[in-house]
């Protein structure tokens, strides 16, 4: 129990403060937890199971806002879905091509994922019309690296810039096939295209510069699609005018929401956690390795495959923490969790590099800026680089007033970067957390043990 440690302030606009303020006698961190769905997987079952044939029941989905815009949307177009207040949850599918134009405009949230994702689907739903938004964060990221490949296969898309940001009007058309070399490796530009792909008479390929997340070519071919991979050129093709069948789908626990537990656990003095249940990926465990080569004490128990995606519990212990360089090919493989590691290296000994991440600054927010004002604010030595960051460990962090830019992954970051930490850090606009992990506050009161 450490309600002493942890208190939220509810805002009269709602926004909401956490204030974290460890114990003078220091604090640790024990238990066995679990950790809410995988985001990403949540999206794509929600979606397969929409445009699929008959019935799609889904074991563990996220309850996020990110997943409940997809559902509105989805609704919005005629898929059943049963109410997002069990991790039990039923879609009733439409069947491929079926979509119906729905009456008002689509709204995406905050989810970069809904959005590109659906393009494909709308793109491709020849004589049906549809508009899509999202919030200021989601208005303000680009969209021309799906609306372009989309473009080249013949869709009408209408957006500001350029139509390059949303809101975007679609009417959607009978598409033809492409190869579509992708200049950055981003899973939702890969998803978007083979979505559209579905529908598109012939062959569609994406390749693209190193392997993102392969949770879309996984449950495509789960749900009937004729897919094929080519592992070593990292391409992807999808036969088009496939029709999808309603599925089972086992949600596993997300690493991207694990990693706030691993990083805390390795930081906080005295802790042993385990996180049970976590989907490990290998297109995801990029932050597994980047902590290993820090010196972490991790290790992977119960490893088990479950509905087509392996699993394993992690348990950590708190170690001494060394730097390390960060760049390349792993870079997609641990993309979102680049601000929690920023606050691993800011206990590490040495100088940290992370390069080759200039896609941070098109997330929810301008995550390389954001994180290293925000540690800096709290004596963290963080220089921006405009790829990444160069973080040198080991000055000792003081409490102070940090703000999240309203990005999920920011407040938690720096949530657990607090608990380590003299004096008391009040987060602004905390509650952001709840886009991907609706219960992190709790958890963390259940995690902490004062002395
Ligand atoms: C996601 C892919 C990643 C990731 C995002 C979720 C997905 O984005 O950052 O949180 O579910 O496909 P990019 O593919 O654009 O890198």
């Amino acid at each position: 129990m450490s309600s002493s440690i942890i208190t939220v302030e509810t805002k009269e606009n709602s926004s909401q403060n956490l204030i974290i303020q460890p114990a003078s006698g220091g604090i640790s961190l024990g238990g066995r937890i679990r950790v809410p769905g995988d985001k990403s997987i949540s999206h794509r079952a929600l979606m397969l199971g929409a445009i699929a044939q008959g019935e799609t029941q889904i074991q563990g989905l996220l309850l996020g806002e990110d997943p409940r815009s997809t559902a509105a949307c989805f609704q919005a177009m005629g898929a059943e879905i049963s109410p997002l207040n069990s991790e039990l949850v039923t879609v009733k599918g439409i069947g491929l091509g079926n979509l119906q134009e729905p009456l008002e405009v689509l709204n995406a949230g905050n989810s970069g994922t809904t959005l590109r994702l659906m393009l494909g689907l709308l793109a491709s739903h020849r004589g049906k019309f549809f508009t899509v938004t999202g919030d200021d964060s989601l208005r303000s990221r680009p969209m021309s690296r799906v609306v372009k490949p989309l473009q080249q296969m013949g869709a009408a898309i209408w957006g500001r810039k350029g139509n390059s940001l949303a809101p975007l009007a679609v009417q959607g058309q009978s598409l033809k096939p492409i190869h579509y070399h992708s200049p950055i490796a981003s899973a939702q530009v890969k998803s978007c295209i083979l979505l559209a792909g579905l529908l598109t008479e012939g062959k569609t390929t994406v390749t693209e510069p190193a392997l993102s997340r392969d949770h879309s070519e996984r449950m495509l071919k789960a749900f009937g699609a004729n897919l094929t991979v080519d592992p070593d050129t990292h391409s992807v093709t999808v036969q088009g005018s496939a029709q999808l069948q309603g599925q089972n789908v086992i949600v596993p626990g997300d690493i991207s929401s694990a990693a706030f537990w691993l990083i805390a656990g390795a930081i906080v003095p005295g802790s042993e956690l385990v996180v049970e249940n976590v989907g490990v990926n290998p297109t995801r465990t990029g932050i597994l390795e980047a902590l290993a080569m820090m010196g972490a004490d991790i290790h992977r128990e119960n490893e088990r495959e479950v509905a087509g995606e392996p699993v394993a519990d992690l348990r950590v212990r708190h170690s001494s923490l060394k730097s390390c360089t960060i760049a390349g090919d792993i870079i997609p493989r641990l993309i979102d969790e680049i601000p929690i590691l920023a606050v691993a290296a800011v206990f590490a000994e040495g100088t940290t590099v992370i390069k080759d991440a200039e896609e941070l600054r098109v997330k929810e927010s301008d995550r390389i800026a954001v994180m290293a004002q925000q540690l800096n604010k709290m004596g963290a030595q963080v220089t921006e680089l405009p790829d990444g960051m160069e973080i040198t460990g080991g000055t000792p962090l003081v409490g102070t007033e940090v703000d999240s830019y309203t990005d999920h992954r920011i407040a938690m970051s720096l949530a657990i970067a607090s608990l380590v930490t003299q004096g008391k850090t009040t987060i602004q606009r905390a509650e952001a957390a709840s886009i991907s992990y609706p219960n992190f506050v709790k958890t963390l009161e259940t995690v902490c043990h004062q002395g």
